[in-house]
């Protein structure tokens, strides 16, 4: 354990040491800063600080809260990594028990609420700066370079920015493609760091939503191409792991693809004649980052519909029995097999997985575009792109397109009409089309592939059939209607020929 001081001499603390907690506090000291620790359980804190003893920065274990805060160098900065929630408030409170001042830092880098950091930022202004961060790349990322996605008071930015920009994932700053953090088992020196300053209050949690929405339709589409490649085109998980590697080299390579492959040569521990993947229970879990983002999708009416169906894929593979039970009653169509050319086949699935993973991003800026201007903030899309070009989970080189595409034209309404990504999708669109026509064909779900089709086929519809619909809407309801051929906002209203209601007399 560290030696004991009168004076306070961390640069920073971090309560909360479950994995992630541990891995930050590791990744903060090995880039030379002091680092004061605390758990809940102080057997954690003990044996945590006993088994890092030479960390550059030094770690001091505390035992109580009011020895945490006293051992931190003033304005004081706090990250706390506890389960989003009640947790959170809870820990604030004791903080401020146990010292903590009004011109101290505390920074919440859980997946918490973005509503939640904006009502914390509010609720604590008298007693403390409360500041949210997101934080990306799960435990590895922690330890060796996270994605950092910061938003709050702008001048306690300014006191974490050096902290967050060593402790990041950095890229290289021609390619924007990930660098080696650890060469060497030591943090290399260089290339642009994965984080910068998101926005006020909640703007860099609800970034990370976004973020982890964007996750989720990355994850489900790559798990929709190895559902066709597999049912539909009987390629086995060794050869897919090769198909995944081979597209890993391609538009698009990123950690999800690259990890993919990785799963899917992986036997199984049990009996290694098996694949692991062909004996995971096939029912997903989730924490609800990816339902907020779809909640918020609705709440804001932006049609971010591929996010919100890998959510409900995610939902429909949770009721397993249920689904068992209907695959012995409810009959598709009889076509099983795909007979055509493989090859072929793998071509057009990567090319309808672009296409739509281009549709989910599109969708997660267009949800940021949104909340700006419902929460004031101003978000800088190229930086945000940029900021995930390492360390998060969705990190791809495809970011480095997207950080281009939004600072070439700062404004753009959405990803889809960016040059590069208009010409990419209507090159790959009509085996996209395809595919989802093999997929309907063949009785394959393949709820995003789908999704983002119509997606993009709504969007780029000069006329959708909402006509009728607004008919429908007046007919029973006088909802009014307005019309082609007059200015937007006159409004007008027929009494139509309604079956149940007598005919007016002329
Ligand atoms: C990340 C991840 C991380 C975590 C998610 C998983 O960016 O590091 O998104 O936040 O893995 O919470 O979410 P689900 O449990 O909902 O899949």
């Amino acid at each position: 354990m560290a030696k004991k001081t009168s004076q306070p001499r961390a640069d920073i603390g971090l309560i909360g040491l479950a994995v992630m907690g541990q891995n930050l506090a590791l990744n903060i000291a090995d880039h030379g800063y002091k680092i004061s620790v605390f758990n809940r359980t102080t057997s954690v804190t003990n044996d945590f600080v006993a088994n890092n003893p030479n960390t550059p920065g030094g770690l001091v274990g505390c035992n109580t809260l009011k020895a945490f805060v006293a051992s931190l160098k003033k304005p004081r900065k706090v990250i706390i990594l506890v389960k989003a929630g009640p947790a959170v408030d809870a820990v604030v409170d004791q903080l401020i028990k146990a010292g903590i001042q009004k011109n101290d830092i505390v920074v919440d880098a859980g997946n918490s609420l973005w509503t939640d950091t904006i009502r914390r930022e509010k609720e604590y202004a008298a007693k403390l700066k409360f500041f949210g961060s997101g934080v990306s790349g799960g435990e590895i990322g922690a330890r060796f370079g996270p994605s950092l996605m910061p938003g709050g008071d702008k001048t306690a930015w300014k006191h974490l920015e050096p902290i967050w920009k060593a402790i990041s994932a950095k890229v290289d700053r021609r390619t924007g493609k990930p660098l080696d953090d650890y060469a060497e088992g030591k943090p290399v020196k260089g290339g642009v760091p994965c984080t910068a300053y998101v926005g006020e209050n909640g703007a860099g949690h609800y970034v990370k939503m976004v973020h982890n929405g964007i996750e989720y339709a990355d994850m489900q589409v790559i798990c929709e191409a190895y559902q066709l490649l597999s049912q539909l085109g009987g390629i086995k998980p060794d050869e897919l792991s090769k198909v995944f590697a081979s597209w890993n080299k391609g538009d698009l390579a990123s950690y999800l693809i690259e990890i993919t492959a990785d799963i899917l040569q992986q036997r199984d521990p049990v009996n290694k004649r098996n694949f692991i993947v062909d004996k995971v229970l096939d029912t997903a879990g989730q924490k609800g980052t990816g339902k907020w983002t779809a909640v918020n999708a609705l709440d804001m009416g932006i049609p971010a519909n591929a996010i919100a169906e890998a959510v409900f894929a995610r939902c429909i593979s949770a009721i397993k029995d249920e689904r068992v039970a209907a695959s012995k009653q409810l009959k598709g169509p009889r076509t099983k097999k795909y007979t055509g050319s493989k090859k072929k086949l793998v071509e057009m699935v990567r090319d309808a997985l672009y296409c739509s993973k281009v549709c989910a991003y599109a969708q997660g800026f267009q949800l940021m575009a949104e909340a700006q201007k419902e929460y004031g903030w101003k978000l800088n899309f190229g930086s945000i792109a940029s900021i995930w070009r390492g360390g998060c989970i969705i990190r791809a080189n495809f970011l480095q397109k997207i950080t281009e595409a939004f600072k070439n034209n700062r404004k753009l309404p959405n990803l889809l009409l960016d040059p590069y990504f208009k010409r990419k999708v209507n090159a790959a669109q009509a085996n996209w089309r395809n595919v989802v026509t093999l997929a309907a064909n063949h009785g394959v779900a393949a709820p995003v592939f789908m999704t983002a089709l119509a997606y993009y086929d709504g969007y780029r519809a000069d006329r959708l059939p909402a006509n009728l619909l607004q008919a429908q809407r007046d007919y029973f309801g006088a909802h009014t209607y307005e019309r082609i051929d007059t200015p937007r906002g006159k409004f007008f209203h027929i009494d139509w020929p309604h079956p149940d209601r007598p005919q007016e007399k002329a």
